[in-house]
């Protein structure tokens, strides 16, 4: 008897571990990622990716210094995005574009540690190889920061980042991107922009009691995860007076179509998408404005 409860308990162990270890989706040495990128170009991932408003240090006027520490409050603790300037000791400058594609595809780390999702993977999984190369090799052009960020505090649930395997069991798809595709060419453009790189979701839903979007919020507005005031609902259902134009024109200027300022971290998204050229704020208008309207859901 004894022998046959250790025996299922090991394996119940043994499956445990197997199946929230974390395996990195691609191999050193995939082709995919081989060659210098285009910086020019990985630039413009880099602010539709909104990166600089987590990982630029707090207090520098320089938001292309990357080298992380701003407390990120959430229901599960407070995180502190890392240095990911291409300093080699305490950034990523060992890194290779591959180990860069792990992090935002897989949540994966060099180590095979996951990451937490408080950086948003689970938009960015859907991103392209092409562009993961061309983000890389624009950041390794940014300026060296040493110093590392203070550690995170996460709270008891996910202390363990070996938990976090059974968070993404549930909650993350690998490689899957939520984007509605339509077949018209500005509309998809702005679906890939919008679900796998502006990650507005992530902000614009509200979440289970694990902190994963509730699917049928996407979109429709939730509780800011700082704990400060409720993020709107960006469907229809609240934006239907907003036309292409004037969503566009918020993503370049801040201004709203009845003459406010969008505020709080929105404002650090506007001086992102501002950066973006015309032809991919019209793109993830059209799309903004194709969301079918949804209710906005009670906090
Ligand atoms: C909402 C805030 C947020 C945004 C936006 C964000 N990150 Fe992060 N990022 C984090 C947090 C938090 C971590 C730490 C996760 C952990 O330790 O588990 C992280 C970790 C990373 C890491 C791993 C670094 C290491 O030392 O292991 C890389 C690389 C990274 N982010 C790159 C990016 C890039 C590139 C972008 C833009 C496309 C981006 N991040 C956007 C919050 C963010
Ligand atoms: C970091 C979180 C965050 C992200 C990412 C984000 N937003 Fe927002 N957004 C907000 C907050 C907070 C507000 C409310 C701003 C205010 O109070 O003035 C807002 C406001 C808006 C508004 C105005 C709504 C209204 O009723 O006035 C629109 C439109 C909008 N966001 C669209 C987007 C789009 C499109 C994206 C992706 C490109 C995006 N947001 C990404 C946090 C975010």
């Amino acid at each position: 008897m004894a022998v046959v409860v250790i025996l299922c308990a090991s394996t119940a162990a043994a499956a445990g571990l197997y199946i929230s270890a974390a395996r990195p989706p691609f191999s050193q040495g995939d082709p995919q990622f081989k060659g210098a990128g285009d910086a020019v170009h990985g630039q413009l991932i880099f602010a539709a990716g909104d990166c600089a408003s987590c990982h630029a240090t707090p207090g520098e006027p320089d938001r292309l210094r990357l080298g992380g520490g701003m407390a990120l409050g959430s229901p599960f603790g407070t995180f502190r995005p890392p240095n990911i300037s291409p300093d080699p000791v305490d950034g990523i400058g060992r890194w290779t574009a591959v180990d860069l594609a792990n992090a935002l595809v897989g949540g994966v780390s060099p180590e095979h540690e996951h990451y937490y999702p408080a950086f948003p993977y689970t938009s960015f999984t859907g991103m392209t190889a092409g562009d993961i190369r061309d983000l890389y090799a624009y950041l390794m052009t940014l300026p060296k920061v040493s110093g590392r960020a203070p550690p995170h505090h996460p709270s008891i649930l996910f202390r363990i980042r070996r938990f976090v395997g059974f968070w993404k069991l549930l909650f993350f798809r690998e490689g899957q991107s939520e984007a509605r595709l339509s077949g018209e060419p500005i509309h998809d453009r702005g679906a890939y922009l919008v679900e796998n790189v502006s990650h507005c979701a992530e902000c614009h839903s509200s979440r289970n009691v694990f902190g994963a979007i509730k699917p049928d919020t996407r979109f429709a507005g939730g509780v800011d995860p700082q704990g400060t005031g409720f993020v709107p609902n960006i469907t229809q259902q609240n934006l239907g007076k907003w036309t292409e134009r004037d969503i566009a024109t918020m993503l370049k200027t801040g201004d709203t179509p009845d003459h406010g300022r969008v505020g709080s971290s929105m404002a650090d998204v506007v001086t992102n998408t501002a950066m973006l050229p015309d032809s991919d704020r019209d793109a993830i208008a059209r799309y903004i404005k194709a969301l079918p309207a949804l209710p906005t859901p009670h906090p």
